[in-house]
């Protein structure tokens, strides 16, 4: 089954087996009816935005490809709203943004679906997901039931949550609940995005969301135009210390501490300063406009995108002694 796409690098990967699912009743049913499931690998696959294939999967996928935005609740402050784990994410930002139900306006143009958005809590311009999670609902094939997991046990951290770790590989997400508010409390601290709101007529949701859309516009390319996975690395965090050794050494280096006395280092700018913002190999690359994308100008394949990865890392830590870690997941190798 061809995989290209199913995954925004555009790598023309395939897989063993396939199954896409639009309600969540059709999991078990099709698990039953295909006892070799357990046999194989499994890969539970979202929007495909953070995916590398290396090689063909030679085993299962299956993608919960579930419609349906629905309000399941509502008080004084705040909406709670339903959503199937195969909405595009940016379409679901656009219906809050339009009922003008706040909180997730900064994550505007995140490429992906609802269902990937709590696994790796993204976030972007000071906003994660898991903050406004109230409920992530699915279906765990290990115990072969369904469960709704509370936000607040879902352990979320910068890019990380239980279904990385705990329950990795094993829990099929369905459909999330979201708890939106209805007064706004913008968030707009991070880089030159006020000055883009003040721009678009000032405070108001439409206009943050417009701005986040064109500051992303500027420096990330579209998965339509350009394969690509985002962020390739996670921000690393360093310890207080390894921090300041780091700014005695390069004074320009973007340090934001994280609150608990660790710090966020730029991996972009790293990468930036080793010199690779705009280099090209092949149909690999490395964004120019933002040195922490990889890109696939067309034909690159997995194994090509990942070697370079690998020089790159190997750079960064040659350079300032940091370890980069991948925010993309590869399959195969
Ligand atoms: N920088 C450079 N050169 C570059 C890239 C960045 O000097 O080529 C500098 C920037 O000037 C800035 C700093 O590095 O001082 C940070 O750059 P930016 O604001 O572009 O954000 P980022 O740290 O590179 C993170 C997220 C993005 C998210 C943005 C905005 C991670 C791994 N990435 O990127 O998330 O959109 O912040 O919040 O945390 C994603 O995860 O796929 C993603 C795109």
């Amino acid at each position: 089954f061809p995989l290209k796409s199913y995954n925004t690098f555009g790598l023309e990967a395939k897989a063993r087996y396939f199954f896409e699912f639009t309600e969540a009743e059709d999991l078990p049913y099709f698990l039953a009816n295909f006892p070799d499931w357990e046999k194989l690998p499994l890969l539970l696959l979202g929007g495909g935005s953070n995916l590398l294939f290396v090689d063909d999967f030679d085993g299962l996928v299956l993608h919960a490809n579930i419609p349906g935005i629905q309000q399941i609740r509502e008080d004084r402050n705040h909406v709670w709203l339903e959503v199937g784990a195969g909405e595009e994410w940016d379409r679901f930002v656009a219906y809050c943004v339009h009922h003008w139900l706040g909180g997730l306006e900064n994550l505007s143009l995140i490429p992906g679906n609802v269902g990937a958005a709590p696994v790796q809590n993204i976030g972007a311009y000071g906003v994660e997901v898991g903050n406004y999670i109230d409920l992530v609902k699915g279906f765990d094939l290990k115990t072969f039931e369904e469960y709704e997991i509370p936000g607040a046990e879902c352990q979320f951290a910068y890019r990380d949550s239980i279904f990385k770790n705990q329950l990795k590989g094993r829990f099929v997400v369905t459909s999330v609940v979201f708890r939106l508010d209805k007064f706004m409390e913008y968030k707009l601290d991070y880089g030159d995005l006020r000055a883009e709101v003040e721009k678009r007529g000032g405070e108001n949701i439409h206009a943050v969301r417009e701005a986040v859309i064109a500051i992303r516009e500027s420096k990330l390319p579209d998965p339509q135009k350009v394969g690509n996975g985002g962020s390739f690395f996670k921000n690393p965090i360093v310890g207080a210390d390894v921090a300041d050794s780091l700014k005695n050494e390069f004074p320009a280096i973007p340090v934001y501490p994280t609150g608990d006395g660790k710090c966020k280092l730029a991996a972009g700018w790293m990468i930036d300063q080793c010199g690779w913002k705009g280099y090209r190999e092949g149909d690999a690359g490395v964004h120019p406009q933002q040195a922490l994308v990889l890109v696939n100008y067309g034909k690159a394949t997995g194994k090509q995108i990942a070697a370079l990865a690998m020089q790159i890392e190997q750079s960064v830590a040659d350079r300032f002694g940091v370890l980069l870690e991948p925010e993309v997941n590869f399959i195969g190798r």
